[in-house]
């Protein structure tokens, strides 16, 4: 017997239902620092089914023994510097290496997917997981389509008897339009959509996944969400963390590819969509997608004034030195990829028009910080004419995303005294304060999710495509330009001073990092 198609993690706390979970790429990084802890995590919340296993798949000549003492190995390294802290203790970890399993094999050669049919069938007999199976792609992009593929070849995503076979796929989902409408394709010709799951972590976030929360459970900021009372957005992704040992892939990728059209535009979409009829991934992901629809298309001429791209040089990061980024390993000295981009884009609906959206993220920052800025309209002056109150503080709402999980709003208040003067104050919503929060990858939400059948934190294929084709005239125009100007911005700065111009043009700042 199958259990039902889909519950939503909404109303569902209980485990998921018997699987099997097929990771290709098990001895990589992902694997090995997010994935195991996250299912070390899952196991000890009881949201992993008795009836559950794990088979990876690699190419490293390991046998399974092998494979779950080096899984144990990594899991307690990375639980010293992810959120994973004592996940894989002595409580979990023997569940779970009991249930550990491993495939020798080249992605590419047919025969790997024999022997995984093989141990499937055996796996499945031996803890009883009935015929789910969830196929996770943590592997290298280019071969997404190609393990896609050779499922479907093999028979291995064929649902049948009630069971079903699903496909987690991680980033990068393309380089641009043309080659995400290629990957979905690839993948669209051996499964249906509703088993394709298009991770993007950042809506495995918490702080990210309340924004929604925030917004459509109180009665209070919806009616001000709108461009009478907002004056413009920002939304900011700023990391300390240089390129370090990714320069292959970040060199050929640069910040606008690795960062805007999945992490940013799901903070965008989140912070700009209109209220969805329920909280299911049909009703969300399309108001989510009419966002992006409605971003304006940046003409060559709008891209030359309202992006603004840099490349960090040597410098301090939190009192560290750090090289400049042409400096890094696998990064070409000449390199013209840009490691900060910030953006000013309009959307243009009844709820948005005329109200700027600015975005910005960048590497080698001064300090790491996600947030989104909700900045009010300034109310009249007038009334203070004939006090010392010169300006007023304008109103605004930040979400605190990462590190500092909450959210402060910022209004005026009288300073004590005779007269009447006035400052900015603020009030602040810590989820430490709060919440008690269990250790977490991010990761946990979104295997669960898949599991359940709770496709509301991912993307669809038009989702995607929505993503790159706000991009894509972006890519165009820099691709016409090569000669353009790259502003060098020193490592542990805020970023070129030509992000500060950007918004100064419109009479705006940028909140301080
Ligand atoms: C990844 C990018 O998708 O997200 C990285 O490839 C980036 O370059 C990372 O550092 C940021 O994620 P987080 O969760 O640390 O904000």
């Amino acid at each position: 017997m199958s259990e039902p198609a889909a519950v939503s993690r909404a109303a569902a706390v209980a485990p998921a239902p018997p699987a099997i979970l097929v990771v290709f790429g098990a001895a990589g990084d992902l694997a090995r620092r997010l994935l195991v802890p996250a299912l070390c995590n899952l196991a000890r919340a009881g949201l992993l089914s008795e009836r559950f296993a794990v088979i990876g798949v690699a190419r490293q000549d390991l046998d399974e023994e092998g494979f779950r003492r080096s899984l144990a190995r990594s899991a307690r390294e990375s639980a010293k510097d992810t959120a994973a802290q004592d996940a894989c203790a002595p409580d979990v970890w023997p569940w779970l290496s009991r249930r550990l399993y491993y495939v020798r094999g080249d992605f590419n050669a047919p025969d790997t997917y024999e022997r995984i049919a093989r141990r499937l069938r055996e796996v499945a007999a031996q803890h009883r997981t009935g015929g789910n199976v969830l196929f996770y792609l943590a592997t290298p992009p280019g071969l997404f389509a190609a393990v896609a593929r050779r499922l479907g070849a093999a028979g291995l995503v064929r649902q049948e008897n009630g069971w079903w076979r699903r496909l987690i796929i991680e980033k990068p989902f393309g380089t641009d339009l043309a080659s995400a409408q290629a990957l979905n394709r690839d993948l669209l010709a051996v499964l249906g959509e509703d088993q394709i799951f298009r991770i993007d972590h950042y809506l495995g976030k918490e702080t990210v996944q309340n924004i929604m929360v925030l917004r459509f459970a109180n009665g209070l900021f919806e009616p001000l969400w709108n461009r009478d009372h907002v004056d413009h957005v920002q939304i900011t992704v700023a990391e300390t963390v240089e390129v370090g040992r990714r320069g292959r892939f970040y060199d050929a990728t640069g910040a606008l590819r690795d960062m805007v059209p999945n992490h940013l535009f799901q903070l965008l979409s989140l912070a700009a969509m209109e209220p969805p009829s329920c909280f299911n991934a049909a009703a969300v992901r399309a108001e989510k997608a009419k966002v992006l629809d409605a971003v304006h298309r940046l003409t060559p001429t709008d891209v030359r004034r309202d992006v603004v791209r840099g490349q960090y040089g040597a410098g301090i990061v939190e009192g560290k030195a750090v090289k400049a980024y042409r400096d890094a390993p696998d990064v070409a000295p000449s390199s013209r990829t840009e490691t900060y981009v910030a953006m000013k884009l309009m959307i243009d609906n009844w709820r948005w028009a005329g109200v700027p959206f600015y975005l910005r993220t960048g590497k080698a920052l001064a300090r790491r910080r996600t947030e989104v800025v909700i900045q009010f309209k300034q109310a009249p002056l007038s009334l203070f004419r004939d006090t010392p109150v010169e300006r007023l503080t304008a109103n605004d709402l930040v979400l605190h995303i990462q590190p500092d999980e909450g959210a402060s709003l910022r209004f005026n208040a009288k300073i004590p005294g005779p007269s009447v003067r006035a400052d900015g104050v603020e009030m602040t919503f810590n989820y430490r304060d709060y919440f008690r929060s269990a250790p977490n990858t991010g990761y946990e939400t979104l295997i669960y999710d898949c599991m359940i059948g709770d496709a509301v934190l991912f993307n669809r294929a038009e989702d995607i495509e929505a993503g790159w084709r706000v991009v894509q005239p972006v890519l165009d125009a820099w691709a016409e330009d090569p000669d353009a100007a790259l502003p060098i911005y020193p490592a542990g700065s805020t970023g070129p001073p030509e992000a500060e111009a950007l918004l100064g043009r419109d009479g705006r700042r940028w909140r301080a990092l």
